[in-house]
């Protein structure tokens, strides 16, 4: 069912063209993640998606009401405490004062915030800013949520809590959109991927889509596999990414030997 349509935005800032006639329909229940180097556009698309920021031209719809929640890249840091902003927070996405309370206990032990909750804002580091905004966001479900790189100051165990938490709301339906640089969070995360170039949105191949090619020699010629081909004295093998490992490490055992290896990036 669609749920936003993104209708020929385009942003210009001082005359520069950020995002050129961009028309993008995401349905309910999606999640789709944006990546692309510093400066492509990809905060300034969120934050349009998100009605913070408004474009040159074209519209974004919304097909239905929906309770969204966005996480910023760049978290404000106030004189509040954590836990007092959050409480803030709970009461304006309308939950009671108990339910507030539980909720920020549990995230907060979750993400490993502990004593942290009763730090003023402006004290705490990057990563950790970035755990309260992403707390903010699941204290109630959303319909829609709109992560800007939540990830890049985590550590890996903040980064695995997180993972867990996105998969758990995505499995309930709720629509993700993200940008992130970090291609192993995205395979995780994303049915869809959108690299952000020259203003347009180029689709990437997913993960299970995606192959590499192996250049193996047969120095003690074993019985080929199938989808093997003669490469020069060697052989040229394209698997799937997502299947390299377990290959690699039975053609090691099989006496095969590892030449060279492309993504496909490279080719
Ligand atoms: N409020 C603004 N005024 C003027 N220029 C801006 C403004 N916001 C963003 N820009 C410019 O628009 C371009 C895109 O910025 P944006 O923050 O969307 O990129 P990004 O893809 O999110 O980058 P990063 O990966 O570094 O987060 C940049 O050149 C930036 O300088
Ligand atoms: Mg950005």
């Amino acid at each position: 069912m669609e749920q936003i349509t993104i209708k020929n935005i385009s942003k210009n800032y001082s005359g520069h063209r950020i995002l050129d006639s961009i028309n993008l329909t995401i349905d309910a229940g999606e999640s789709v993640a944006f990546m692309g180097h510093n400066g492509c556009g990809k905060s300034t698309f969120l934050k349009i998606i998100a009605g913070l920021v408004t474009p040159t031209s074209g519209s974004v719809v919304y097909h239905q009401p929906v309770l969204f929640h966005y996480v910023p890249e760049k978290f404000m840091p106030m004189p509040l405490t954590a836990r007092a902003y959050l409480k803030r927070m709970g009461r304006l996405d309308g939950l009671s004062t108990a339910e507030t309370a539980r909720q920020i206990e549990a995230l907060g032990n979750d993400f490993f915030l502990g004593e942290l909750l009763d730090v003023p804002l402006k004290y705490l580091s990057k990563g950790s800013l970035q755990k309260i905004s992403v707390i903010q966001a699941l204290l109630k479900t959303p319909e829609v949520l709109i992560l800007d790189e939540p990830l890049s100051g985590q550590d890996e165990a903040s980064q695995e809590v997180f993972l867990q938490k996105v998969n758990q709301l995505r499995n309930q339906g709720v629509t993700i959109l993200m940008s992130c640089h970090e291609q192993h969070l995205v395979d995780a995360i994303a049915q869809k991927t959108y690299m952000t170039r020259d203003g347009k949105l180029v689709p990437c191949q997913q993960h299970s889509e995606r192959t590499c090619i192996l250049i193996l020699a047969n120095v003690h010629n074993r019985p080929l596999y199938e989808g093997m081909e003669r490469y020069g004295n060697h052989y040229r093998w394209q698997v799937k990414e997502g299947d390299v490992q377990q290959i690699l490490l039975e053609l090691l055992q099989n006496g095969w030997e590892l030449r060279r290896m492309y993504d496909e990036k490279s080719y």
